[in-house]
C-alpha cells in the first residue's frame, strides 16, 4: 500500500520520500511504482523523483504530510508515530494508513494529537477513488480540512469519517458481507464460488452507481422494512470470527498465498483474476474521468 500511496502523490507532482526499513523491500519499490504509472498509463519516469532512505528522521525531517502504512500491529504504529512525532516538523500532518484500528488507539500518550487523523486508502491506491478521512477525538477540524483538500488536489475522493470506529466505514459494511458469506458457506447453504457468482451476478453489478440506501430509497422503505422483518432475525449475529474461517487459517488454507482458501487456485486462475480485476477497475477509471 505504501508504494501504491507514493505513487498517486509522485503522479500529482508532489515530493515524496519513503521510509522503507526492509533493504530488499526498498530495492524493488522504484519498479513497482514505475509498473503502476505504466498500468495507470501516466508517465512512469515520475518514479524516478520518489526517494528511498532507511532513515525515518531524514524521511520526515521535511515534510508537510506524513502516510504511515506499515503492518497492522497497533504496537508498532505506536512506535512509529512516536518517531513522527519527534523527528517531522510540528506543523507536519501524520496520516495512518490503518485498514481497522482507531486513531486514537494508535496517538494515545503522545504529546499531540491533533494533527494525527486517520486516511485509509483501498487497494489498488492509484485506481479506487476513496480514501476514508478519520478524524479522532484528539484530531483538529484544521487538519481535518487539510487532509480532505489535499487528497481531492491529487484526484482522490476522500470521506469524512467524524466517529473513530474500529473499521471505519466501508470495512464495517464489507465485513458485514463477508461475515454472513463465510456463514452461509459454513452452513452448507451454498459453496464459495456459487456464493460469489450470487454477488457478482446480482447487486455487484449496480454497487458501483448505486449505494445501499440509494437502493433502499430506489425500492422503497417500505419494502425494505418489510424484507427486514422477516431476514434480520436469520442473518448471523456471531461476536468473534467464523470458527469456520478459524479452521481454514489453522489448515493453512490462506487463499493465493497457498493456492487454496475457500477454493482453490491455481496460478493461471490466480493471474487472470488479478488481470481481470485490474483491467475492470482501469475500465471504471476511464468511465469516471471528465472528458
Ligand atoms: N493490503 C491492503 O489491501 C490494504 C488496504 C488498505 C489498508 N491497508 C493497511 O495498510 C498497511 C500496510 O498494509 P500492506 O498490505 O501494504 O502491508 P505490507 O506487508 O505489504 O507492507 C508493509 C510494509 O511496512 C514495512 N515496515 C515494516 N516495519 C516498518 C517500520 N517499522 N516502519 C515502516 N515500515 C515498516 C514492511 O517492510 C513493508 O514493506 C496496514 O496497516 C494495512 O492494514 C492494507
Amino acid at each position: 500500500m505504501g508504494a501504491g500511496i507514493a505513487q498517486v502523490f509522485a503522479a500529482a507532482g508532489l515530493h515524496v520520500t519513503i521510509f522503507e526499513p526492509v533493504a530488499g523491500v526498498r530495492d524493488t519499490v522504484r519498479c513497482s511504482i514505475a509498473a503502476d504509472l505504466r498500468l495507470f498509463e501516466r508517465d512512469e519516469s515520475l518514479a524516478d523523483a520518489v526517494v528511498l532512505t532507511d532513515d525515518l528522521a531524514h524521511a520526515v525531517a521535511g515534510a508537510d504530510y506524513v502516510t504511515e502504512a506499515a503492518l497492522e500491529k497497533l504496537e508498532l504504529k505506536q512506535s512509529i508515530f512516536a518517531d513522527l512525532v519527534r523527528h517531522a516538523p510540528a506543523t507536519a500532518i501524520l496520516a495512518s494508513n490503518t485498514s481497522v484500528i482507531p486513531i486514537h488507539r494508535i496517538a494515545a500518550g503522545l504529546p499531540t494529537s491533533d494533527r494525527i487523523i486517520g486516511t485509509h486508502w483501498w487497494n489498488p491506491p492509484g485506481l479506487i477513488p476513496l480514501v476514508e478521512v478519520v478524524q479522532s477525538a484528539g484530531t483538529s477540524l484544521a487538519t481535518v480540512a487539510a487532509t480532505m483538500n489535499l487528497l481531492v488536489s491529487i484526484g482522490k475522493a476522500p470521506a469524512h469519517v467524524a466517529k473513530d470506529l474500529p473499521g471505519f466505514v466501508a470495512n464495517r459494511l464489507q465485513h458485514a458481507l463477508w461475515r454472513e458469506a463465510i456463514a452461509m458457506v459454513a452452513e452448507g447453504i451454498c459453496d464459495a464460488a456459487t456464493l460469489d457468482a450470487c454477488v457478482k451476478n446480482s447487486f455487484g453489478l449496480r454497487l458501483a452507481v448505486l449505494g445501499p440506501l440509494e437502493n433502499a430509497d430506489l425500492v422503497g422503505l417500505d419494502l425494505t422494512l418489510d424484507i427486514h422483518k422477516t431476514i434480520i432475525p436469520e442473518l448471523d449475529r456471531m461476536d468473534r470470527p467464523n470458527p469456520y474461517l478459524e479452521q481454514q487459517v489453522a489448515q493453512g488454507r490462506l487463499g493465493f498465498k497457498t493456492g487454496a482458501g475457500f477454493r482453490t487456485w491455481s496460478q493461471e486462475e490466480m493471474t487472470a483474476l488479478r488481470q481481470r480485476l485490474a483491467s475492470h477497475l482501469l475500465q471504471a477509471q476511464r468511465n469516471r474521468a471528465p472528458t
